[in-house]
């Protein structure tokens, strides 16, 4: 348990007075992420330390020994999935990981189902969760609303770690790291991350898995960002503030034809109109923002199409069968990146190590 935390020293009206860079020193514990909340609190080493420790785990759970080895790790811990929206891969791969790591589950999907229905409030459901678990993930339509419970369970006997497993149309952090993964396994051997050029496209307006990964794309050297889609739908200022401040290389752009031929990597994303009231996005063309088969033969021999998935017409079925598409790779991947995420928080990593130089010896 983080008994020795700066935000027990801290009102939740100052905690909002902090910028997002003064925050994320107050979510780490040794150096290393305990609540997992917004992709700003990741800088480059934390960032290739979750890929490598993914990796080792990866490795490590080809063996049934590996496996045992994994499952006695966290055995003693319970985690609370509390998703308020709906999901599909971000749930299963925490349940996954989850499983992985012997650590028991139980979930509320459906806050129908919960006391919530009688009236009490969200943060009095969630503070009951830390009453019977270790870890709370949590998906919710609200921003921040995670950092909120990281605030008051800090301020409690049950000072429990949160993950953020999606908030409002804001951050997606570890769908980021999973992305951040996906970007270091394809370019292993064309000198990682650094230096390559990243279109995200569609709807980059209420895309938070794009938010995020921007965020992070920043800390790598001479990567440059295309950001391509309808003004409507464009990336938010606040991003390109950070990116701004970070000196990093981006193109703002309507046009998706010319930036293809460029991309090392593709991020197609879905229109987010689940987020629109007036279901204006609707009625916009975005038939222009589509991966088609024909573009397969305009994009470098070597770069990768990538999606968060769900997906709708976005990208063409047709082609997943191109070895440059890496969309099911990603879901893959989550698993991976989020088992090793657990195993940071709870301080486990270095056992991982230590399994691991063991079976390569
Ligand atoms: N990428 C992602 O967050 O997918 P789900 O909404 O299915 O979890």
């Amino acid at each position: 348990m983080y008994r020795d935390n700066p935000l027990k020293q801290l009102s939740w009206e100052d905690y909002q007075k902090l910028s997002v860079n003064e925050r994320a020193p107050l979510f780490l514990r040794n150096e290393k992420p305990y609540h997992a909340l917004f992709a700003q609190q990741y800088n480059r080493p934390i960032v290739e330390r979750v890929c490598e420790l993914a990796t080792r785990i990866r490795k490590i759970a080809k063996t049934r020994g590996g496996m045992r080895f994994l499952q006695d790790l966290l055995a003693e811990k319970r985690a609370m999935l509390y998703f308020s929206q709906p999901s599909t891969r971000t749930f299963l791969s925490f349940y996954a990981s989850c499983q992985i790591l012997g650590i028991k589950t139980a979930e509320v999907r459906d806050t129908a189902t919960s006391s919530e229905i009688k009236g009490e409030s969200q943060e009095d459901s969630v503070r009951t969760f830390s009453s019977y678990f270790d870890l709370l993930i949590m998906r919710h339509p609200t921003k921040g609303f995670a950092e909120r419970i990281a605030w008051l369970l800090s301020n409690s006997e049950r000072p429990v770690p949160v993950m953020n497993a999606g908030s409002g149309a804001d951050q997606h952090p570890t769908q980021a790291l999973l992305d951040m993964y996906t970007l270091q396994r394809s370019f292993e051997k064309r000198g990682g991350i650094d230096g390559k050029h990243i279109a995200f496209v569609g709807d980059l307006a209420r895309g938070r898995t794009v938010r995020s990964l921007a965020a992070l794309l920043r800390h790598f050297d001479g990567v440059k960002a295309y950001f391509v889609a309808p003004d409507a739908l464009q990336i938010g200022s606040d991003i390109l503030q950070v990116l701004d401040e970070a000196g990093m290389e981006y193109e703002v752009t309507t046009e998706f034809q010319p930036v293809i031929p460029q991309a090392d990597a593709i991020y197609m994303t879905r229109i987010q109109d689940e987020w629109d009231q007036a279901q204006e996005s609707r009625l916009l063309d975005t038939s222009n923002y589509h991966f088609t088969v024909d573009d397969l033969a305009k994009l470098k021999s070597d770069a990768i199409i990538m999606h968060p998935l769900p997906r709708r017409s976005e990208i063409d079925p047709e082609v997943d069968r191109d070895p440059r598409a890496m969309y099911w790779r990603q879901v893959r991947n989550g698993m991976w990146v989020r088992t090793a995420l657990i195993c940071t928080t709870f301080d486990r990593d270095n056992e991982v190590d230590r399994y691991y130089e063991d079976l390569i010896r």
